[in-house]
């Protein structure tokens, strides 16, 4: 029976990273609503329960609650943030709000490692991000670590399997999140984790087959990983029924259109048709400044086009997108509940209502490390399996302000030479000459000092902002360009790269002397949150 620990939603930010946490265990997880009844909770092979944060206080008025049933069925429950103080309230403790909000990294002290916290060391970091805490806890729990303002941070039950923690170990904030989830799932849940991405794979490629049978399908390819993951899963389930679509809206980076219909080519049997858009998508986005506006001018010429191309192919059923989880939770709560929307993700919020396709988004419940896995299962070359992330909306999403073609030029060109650079860093740090050898004008990482890069993206943004510069002994009056790089592994959190300076220093003057009409370059030093890691 497939072990499965599920996940009772009260509107976090992250609760889609608690799922993602439990898998990364080779545990199957699944996130309900919180107001899911017992029933559908209580399924074959469940094995832990786990209430995720959420934005309310437990007292405001129409704050998600569930029924206390739930502490007594015998499974383990463990509560993060809110799921923590709902946990202790209902089963007699007291939550009131925190002398100061906490809120951003941490130091825990953890005072006793048994359960949860066992082989944890006595202090370390965790990522707090609350207004309430527990103040006062009934005699049936004990608390197993606390920080400067909580006096409860971690604490069990003494005769109940129910485990709280009010830092967040789901985030890559909290460097030993990872650990707290396992004791969790291996200590206090006795999970096997026998659940892997191969079987995801087959799972998705039998559904697709019984539900698609002999209907048309087409698939937007943007070559990007996740597309072709998608792409490559319904070929196999489905075969010659599958055309794919790939569309050049002009918001694609330098070179892209050939090295995409390359790598199609040389590595992925798929019927493949190349449109071009540039002309339409550029035109429906002259004058447009507000991003959410942009993302559903985007996602809609993309039906367009998908629609179009149909109609030459006979009768089209569906149409398959690599759609993630981070995407869907991003775009709108995913069950409806009180999850803030950040962003319309263009396979997601930005598409339209009555779209004439069913979609097929065999991705939907992945993160993109899973897909990663899932490419290495399918054969993918690790180039492709390593692109870094592309969005839908393309530079359409870095360019802040209105998209113009002679915009879209000047940012070409700058992303090109950030991406160049740094990986031409890369590849150094990899494989460092003998002596010597470094081109001029690429920085040496022995001179920097620093490590390997790990990067999750890399890229250059345009700024609406121009300023005065000097240029030989001309006055200069130009556009502000960007540079951005985050390490991160899903995509939900991240932290802005350390770039070296050397480096940095190429890429600023190497964009300030080619690239015609910026005059100044600036690096991007926040991190998600509180920023995200497009610009928009
Ligand atoms: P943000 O900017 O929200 O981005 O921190 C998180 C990750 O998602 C990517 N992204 C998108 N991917 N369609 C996509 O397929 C989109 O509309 C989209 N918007 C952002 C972004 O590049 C980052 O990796």
């Amino acid at each position: 029976m497939q072990e499965t620990v599920i996940v009772l939603d009260f509107g976090a930010q992250y609760s889609q990273l608690i799922a993602r946490r439990v898998r990364e265990h080779n545990v199957y997880c699944e996130i309900l609503p919180f107001s899911a009844s017992l029933d559908k909770i209580l399924l074959p092979g469940l094995k832990g329960i786990i209430l995720s944060g959420g934005p309310a206080s437990v007292y405001a008025k129409g704050a998600p609650r569930i029924d206390k049933k739930i502490f007594f069925t015998g499974v383990p429950v463990l509560g993060i943030c809110y799921g923590m103080q709902l946990g202790a309230l209902l089963l007699g403790g007291k939550v009131s709000s925190a002398p100061s909000r906490e809120y951003g990294k941490t130091n825990l002290k953890v005072t006793d490692k048994t359960g949860l916290l066992k082989g944890l060391p006595n202090e370390m970091t965790v990522w707090m991000s609350h207004g309430d805490q527990v103040s006062r806890m009934s005699s049936d729990f004990k608390g197993i670590a606390r920080t400067a303002n909580s006096p409860y941070a971690a604490a069990y039950h003494k005769r109940l399997p129910f485990w709280g923690v009010q830092f967040h170990p789901e985030v890559t904030h909290t460097p030993l999140g990872k650990k707290v989830f396992k004791n969790f799932l291996y200590n206090i849940c006795k999970c096997s984790g026998n659940w892997q991405m191969a079987s995801y794979a087959k799972e998705t490629i039998k559904k697709v087959r019984e539900e698609v049978g002999n209907k048309k399908v087409i698939c937007g390819l943007s070559g990007g990983i996740d597309s072709s993951v998608a792409a490559v899963l319904i070929n196999k389930a489905i075969g010659k029924n599958l055309t794919c679509i790939f569309v050049d809206n002009g918001l694609l980076r330098q070179d892209e259109k050939e090295e995409v219909k390359n790598n199609i080519a040389r590595h992925f049997k798929l019927k493949l048709i190349v449109v071009d858009a540039v002309q339409s998508f550029v035109t429906k986005l002259k004058g447009v400044t507000d991003p959410e506006k942009k993302r559903h001018i985007i996602g809609h010429e993309f039906i367009s086009v998908f629609n179009q191309t149909a109609k030459k192919l006979g009768k089209v059923d569906y149409l398959v997108q690599g759609t993630l989880y981070p995407d869907v939770i991003e775009s709108v709560s995913a069950w409806g509940g009180p999850t803030a929307k950040i962003k319309s993700h263009h396979n997601v919020g930005g598409l339209p209502k009555n779209m004439p396709f069913k979609l097929i988004e065999p991705l939907k419940y992945l993160f993109k490390d899973e897909v990663r896995e899932i490419a290495r299962v399918l054969g993918f070359p690790k180039r492709i399996i390593n692109r870094q992330p592309f969005p839908g909306p393309g530079l359409g999403v870095r360019i802040v302000g209105e998209v113009t073609a002679e915009r879209l030029a000047v940012l070409r060109k700058a992303d090109a030479i950030v991406r160049e650079e740094i990986e031409a860093y890369q590849s150094i740090t990899r494989n460092p000459p003998p002596t010597g050898g470094l081109p001029i004008n690429r920085v040496s990482p022995k001179r920097s000092g620093a490590g390997q890069l790990r990067l999750w993206q890399y890229f250059a943004v345009l700024l609406p902002i121009s300023s005065v510069g000097v240029m030989g002994d001309e006055r200069t009056y130009e556009n502000t360009a960007v540079i951005r790089a985050v390490e991160s592994t899903d995509g939900m959190t991240a932290d802005w790269a350390r770039l070296p300076y050397e480096l940095v220093t190429t890429i600023s003057s190497r964009i300030t002397s080619e690239v015609r009409g910026i005059n100044r370059v600036v690096f991007d030093i926040t991190s998600k949150p509180p920023s995200t890691i497009e610009w928009e």
